[in-house]
């Protein structure tokens, strides 16, 4: 178990990026830096113990600055969208920087995954971690209040990528933090991931209008193809999905704020197994519809359409305006927490 520390680049503010790579007693291994908190690589083994990458990504900081669609990077302060870029809270209507259309998404023009932040290594008997912090300061893309975030990114060791976030502010704000880590168990770039095999708990879903943002129904999965209560490949129902998967669906909470495991995900040829666990209410399955070979991965490799998954989880999209979705007001004195966890293991 160890972690080592490396020069990464430099930020366009003219910071120093670093890059943490943490590794468990099992050889796993977790890179990550401080641009965006960003997951550059997670090298996990086959059936065979032999390591692959799991998640997309580039070789070089410059890419990432360059042009990226999240590739493993901390999305907030609200991930996925705001409809029309505004939200009334408390009587006060609050404009936003809009970067999707009308639309805000994922925090703006200048989110969470674009800023540095501070790191700090921790270890314990079971855990390497690396804990990110970071202050986004009153009216910062549009949101009140000065918002102090910490997320740890952990690694077990029994194989889990863990993620604990907290967060406190000095005015009422909405948050919605999460990973947007695109994942292909067969390996980053060996090709797409229609063949994997998804289970999830999810029995509703939130349907969105054509820009995607909800409608404030709560449908049924049962007799769509976005039901995967059964385990299904992603691929099977996805020609009967416009542009593909790319929805928030409704978790069946154990209790509020509890730990449920809410996906699995197997890849038959490598044998790898992915379950996420979660305290959020949602989760967005996007299947990298918007992926066109445009972007030059790790090794060169250019990652087509549906190239990699995401599991983002979260609360609702668009919650700020939707009264009847669980909240996502944090108020002064209160804590914000997510957790979710990236279990691996092979079949
Ligand atoms: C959203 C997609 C969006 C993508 C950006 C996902 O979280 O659901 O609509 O295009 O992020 O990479």
């Amino acid at each position: 178990m160890g972690i080592t520390k490396t020069g990464f680049g430099t930020a366009p503010d003219g910071q120093s990026v670093e890059l943490y790579t943490l590794t468990n007693d099992n050889g796993v291994v977790l890179s990550v830096m401080t641009y965006g908190a960003i997951v550059t690589t997670l090298q996990v083994p086959d059936r065979d113990g032999a390591l692959g990458d799991v998640v997309l990504g580039f070789d070089s900081l410059e890419d990432y600055i360059r042009d990226t669609p999240y590739f493993g990077a901390a999305c907030g302060r609200y991930a996925n969208r705001i409809a029309k870029a505004t939200f009334t809270l408390d009587e006060v209507t609050y404009k936003l920087a809009a970067n999707d259309g009308d639309n805000s998404l994922h925090g703006g023009l200048i989110g969470l995954d674009k800023v540095v932040w501070q790191a700090e290594e921790t270890e314990s008997d079971d855990s390497v971690a690396v804990s990110f912090r970071y202050t986004s300061p009153d009216g910062d893309e549009g949101y009140p209040g000065n918002l102090d975030i910490e997320m740890v990114y952990e690694l077990t060791n029994d194989d889990g990528f863990r993620i604990t976030y907290t967060a406190a502010t000095d005015q009422a704000t909405p948050i919605n933090l999460t990973n947007h880590s695109y994942f292909n168990l067969a390996g980053a770039g060996t090709g797409d991931i229609l063949s994997h095999v998804l289970r999830l708990t999810a029995d509703r879903y939130t349907p969105v209008d054509d820009t995607l943002i909800p409608t404030s129904e709560l449908l049924p999965v049962a007799g769509t193809p976005l039901d995967f209560t059964t385990p299904a490949a992603i691929g099977a129902r996805i020609a009967d999905v416009p542009g593909g998967y790319d929805h928030n669906f409704v978790l069946p909470m154990v209790d509020d704020g509890e730990l449920a495991l809410v996906a699995e995900v197997s890849e038959a040829t490598s044998g790898r197994v992915m379950e996420v666990f979660t305290t959020e209410p949602g989760i967005q399955l996007y299947t990298g519809n918007f992926l066109d070979g445009s972007h030059l991965g790790k090794v060169g490799i250019a990652y087509q359409q549906h190239y990699g998954f995401c599991l983002e989880t979260q609360h609702f999209p668009d919650s700020p305006n939707q009264p009847t979705f669980p909240s996502t007001i944090l108020r002064p004195g209160e804590v914000y927490e997510q957790v979710t966890e990236y279990r691996f293991g092979t079949v």
